[in-house]
């Protein structure tokens, strides 16, 4: 597919240097003029004629765009690609790459701002402050819970839960994981993290921070029952994706002080926020920033137009998830 003989790919929204000159080099760029969330019949008029997408991860890459004749790849900026139905991109012989690796440590960081943040109620005391409220020090103001000593359950442990863990290191604290794949002894050892059942990890866990990628099986995997296991002292810390954590009964969990408070970047229909979380002082919210360095956001820009300007050669992408497309 091409005008004048270039290939064409589609940029759904906007990214950062160097990515705009990568895939300048490689295709004919068509930028989406609006960058906001579209539906699927969307972005299917906007891919016509296009050899691939450039796409993040608010786009729906469903059926409806990946049955687009003489589409060839689906390169998404982000490291989740729960927004693209992979077995249908690999039935239609599309390829599909995501931005792994890069940005780890920024949402390890990230994390780790959340547990301090509720913990240490520093949002809370920010406001308190420029209200005018700090009237003399005083040694019951804003009391928290400590973040150094205190046990850390995480749930996966892939690249951002170790990186998690390697930074509980530092605040000398228990850390307790669950993950269906353990840890090699070597790493379990080094990490000082010991996996539990995800039942010992509710109920011993201070912070209990998420990270796990959305799939069916994670879906709700935290819900009343989960929350109904967990210390009534215990911080609720997401970083993944909003639909693993059942965010109406995270607000009953809040409201009926099943636990003390919840640090989250991200929600279950993003951008909306469950109504119920807005007024908790307890509850930390972030738009979903957590990847949100000037750093790690240019790698994945440029990590996405690289795997994008790869297929449009006619190469094999290095993150490409469905390999079987490419042979
Ligand atoms: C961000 O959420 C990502 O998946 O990269």
């Amino acid at each position: 597919m091409s005008t004048g003989g270039r290939p064409r790919i589609l940029l759904m929204h906007p990214i950062l240097d160097p990515g705009p000159a990568i895939l300048a080099e490689a295709a004919e760029v068509v930028a989406y003029p609006v960058n906001q969330p579209l539906d699927e019949a969307s972005i299917r008029r906007a891919a016509e004629g296009c050899i691939g997408i450039v796409s993040q991860l608010m786009d729906p890459i469903r059926e409806t765009v990946l049955s687009t004749p003489g589409l060839k790849i689906v390169s998404n900026v982000a490291v989740g690609f729960d927004n693209i139905d992979v077995p249908a991109a690999t039935s239609h012989k599309v390829m599909v790459t995501n931005t792994p690796g890069v940005l780890d440590d920024a949402t390890a960081d990230f994390a780790f701002t959340l547990i301090m943040a509720t913990a240490r109620r520093i949002v809370e005391a920010d406001s308190f402050t420029r209200q005018g409220k700090f009237r003399g020090w005083a040694i019951d103001m804003m009391l928290g819970a400590d973040v150094h000593g205190a046990t850390l359950g995480l749930i996966g442990v892939g690249r951002i839960g170790r990186g998690v863990a390697h930074r509980a290191k530092g605040f000398n604290m228990r850390v307790l994981y669950y993950d269906p794949h353990p840890l090699p002894p070597d790493a379990e050892q080094e990490l000082g993290a010991a996996r539990v059942d995800m039942g010992r990890l509710l109920a011993e866990s201070d912070f209990v921070s998420v990270h796990v990628p959305l799939t069916q099986e994670t879906h709700h995997l935290l819900s009343t029952p989960q929350f109904g296991q967990m210390k009534r002292t215990a911080i609720l810390i997401n970083t993944s994706r909003g639909p693993v954590v059942d965010e109406a009964a995270l607000v009953e969990a809040l409201n009926a002080k099943k636990i003390a408070g919840a640090g989250l970047d991200v929600y279950e229909r993003e951008p909306a926020v469950h109504p119920g979380l807005i007024p908790m002082p307890n509850v930390v919210l972030a738009p979903h920033i957590a990847s949100a360095t000037v750093s790690t956001r240019s790698e994945m820009s440029a990590m996405a137009a690289r795997n994008m300007a790869t297929a449009v050669r006619g190469g094999r992408p290095p993150n490409l998830l469905n390999p079987e497309v490419k042979r």
